[in-house]
């Protein structure tokens, strides 16, 4: 259905033409003084200029024509020019009461031309485990891929494992000084490799640390695993059997991690599955005339003349030939142009990573690997930071990992739900598990994804103000008053507000297409944030100044409830867009 807004507009145009005035003067916003009304137009000022007219006198005789409208309560011009204007409440209840009778998406449509979109995100390392860094990627990358899914887009979420590098030849050179009888070793062996991996993921977490450390210690370990890597990325099989061990006993860690998170991708690929596109893709670019030699590398220019920082040329081969983060994604873009032809492609990366972005784009699209109208987003995001102000550590000063994280989170909401003490131990750790997703993922959405925010452990698990609980009370209260009244259909109508408190949630309920739209188009999933606590906010306060269940007059009694009912179904919509549940009690 038609978002309240452009509802509002459509008459006040009809307005601006009836009175002779042109209709993109009927611009119309929420109030910026609730107080005074819902809505305004401030056109008539615009207006004035052009019309050589008092801006008054114009909104005047604009009001005068929708004096008869049975949209609002109010239309009144006000000096210098403004138009001010509520709805009626008939029209908001009749607003309100066509979203509940949609069940599955509250009025909201999906847009009129579905996109083919890819996202970019998790981004993990292989062999390292998950840690807090890798968090707001999965977040927010979750979010946006649910939200433009749930817009009628087709969405194709990829992990992009960073599986090609040094790692693994840093894990494989340890590997060979700790078992150097292994098959994987010997050059000359030409026999099947064995299927069962020759470690754990705990043996593996400890290898990459381990020779990581030496690696910095000693030149001549680094000089091996250099060449570890060279020869695993020329071929040799023995190291290339090695890697789909590597491969997949993390992979399997990694699924279990994000599952934790409530978080899944289409496509398991990563950086090695695009070095096969690379030899073609660098060809090309010679023949093209766009890469040359500079000291030795192969590069791309990607400068602008309208660049007012230096952008610095896209480096495609290293001296020695070798390749690197950038040939590796712009030979990503390779097959995903040609597996899937995307009409965008969203990357959701650490904010530090801006300008690599910038000159991996402009090389995408100077080179012809990404066509001129497909495009390019980068969504970066800041550091999650600690209370210190400085990148979030565990108390001894080490990387967190976000399984202890996810946990230490999980103990302190199964301490406060024990406090309050209603729940057997089984129920309660479920709850703990849910409500503790909701802390973690509402306190990094609800902050715009570009700013740093402080990990605040005891302010997100908090079931007041501005978090996931809060939001999760919210709604649990709503299906507690369902269940206790024991209705499950709504026949009838939502009734015009019997109340300012009810007014204002209904209203509220009303912006929600908007809402979504934006947070959509924008790729803000902080949009749905602010709009949901806004709504719990009106709920809570219609909650607490209104009996509900004690109504005598029925029709009232049903009004409230289906109310009560499109709020839950709002929330628990938004929530599911921004990648979490709510529990049947808290
Ligand atoms: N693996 C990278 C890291 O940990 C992030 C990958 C981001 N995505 C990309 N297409 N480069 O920093």
């Amino acid at each position: 259905m038609k978002e309240i807004l452009g509802q509002i507009k459509e008459q006040v145009i009809a307005g601006f033409k009836s009175a002779g005035y042109d209709e993109k003067y009927a611009m119309v916003t929420l109030s910026n003084r609730p107080d005074l009304c819902q809505f305004q137009c401030n056109g008539a000022m615009a207006a004035a200029k052009e019309y050589k007219k008092a801006p008054i006198a114009i909104a005047n005789e604009v009001v005068e024509k929708l004096a008869d409208n049975a949209m609002f309560s109010k239309c009144e011009a006000c000096p210098p020019g403004f138009i001010n204007m509520n709805l009626s409440d008939e029209f908001i209840a009749a607003f309100v009461s066509k979203m509940a009778d949609d069940t599955e998406r509250f009025g909201v449509d999906k847009v009129s031309t579905p996109k083919k979109v890819m996202i970019d995100y998790g981004g993990p390392n292989v062999a390292k485990p998950l840690h807090v860094g890798h968090l707001r990627s999965a977040i927010i990358g979750e979010s946006i891929k649910r939200t433009a899914r749930f817009m009628g887009d087709e969405v194709v979420g990829d992990v992009h494992l960073g599986d090609w590098g040094l790692q693994m030849g840093l894990i494989i050179t340890e590997l060979k000084l700790r078992k150097p009888e292994l098959v994987y070793f010997d050059e000359n062996y030409d026999g099947e490799y064995p299927t069962e991996a020759p470690f754990t993921i705990s043996e593996l977490e400890e290898i990459y640390p381990c020779a990581s450390g030496k690696s910095k210690e000693d030149p001549a370990y680094k000089e091996a695993a250099m060449t570890a890597t060279y020869e695993l990325q020329h071929g040799r099989k023995g190291y290339q059997a090695l890697l789909s061990h590597i491969l997949n006993v993390s992979v399997n860690d990694l699924k279990r991690n994000y599952e934790k998170l409530d978080v899944t991708f289409d496509l398991w690929k990563g950086e090695s599955d695009a070095q096969p596109y690379i030899p073609d893709m660098v060809q090309k670019m010679k023949d093209d005339g766009f890469a040359y030699i500079s000291e030795g590398a192969l590069v791309v220019d990607v400068k602008e003349d309208t660049d007012t920082k230096e952008v610095p040329p896209c480096m495609i081969l290293k001296s020695d030939g070798a390749s690197l983060y950038n040939t590796t994604d712009l030979a990503t873009m390779v097959w995903r142009m040609k597996d899937y032809n995307p009409d965008s492609i969203i990357y959701v990366v650490d904010k530090r990573q801006e300008l690599y972005f910038t000159q991996v784009f402009r090389c995408a699209k100077k080179t012809g690997i990404v066509p001129a109208d497909t495009n390019l987003y980068f969504v970066g995001f800041g550091t999650m930071n600690g209370k210190d102000g400085k990148p979030f550590k565990t108390r001894q000063g080490g990387v967190m990992r976000l399984e202890y994280l996810l946990a230490e989170v999980e103990e302190k909401m199964l301490e406060k739900i024990k406090e309050n003490g209603t729940m057997n131990d089984e129920d309660a750790e479920k709850t703990a598990q849910i409500v503790g997703l909701s802390a973690v993922k509402y306190g990094d959405l609800s902050n715009q994804a570009s700013k740093d925010y402080i990990f605040d452990i005891d302010r997100f698990t908090s079931a007041e103000g501005n978090t996931g609980p809060y939001i999760l009370y919210t709604i649990v209260r709503c299906k507690s008053i369902l269940t206790k009244a024991g209705v499950s259909s709504f026949d009838g109508a939502i009734l015009p507000a019997h109340s300012e408190s009810e007014r204002a949630l209904q209203l509220e309920l009303t912006k929600f297409m908007a809402a979504l739209s934006s947070a959509y188009e924008d790729m803000a999933p902080h949009k749905i944030c602010a709009y949901i606590y806004d709504l719990a906010n009106a709920f809570n306060r219609f909650y607490h100044d209104t009996k509900i269940l004690a109504e005598e007059d029925e029709a009232v009694k049903a009004s409230y409830l289906k109310l009560l009912w499109l709020t839950r179904g709002v929330l628990e919509k938004a929530i599911d867009l921004l990648g979490f549940k709510a529990p049947e009690r808290m």
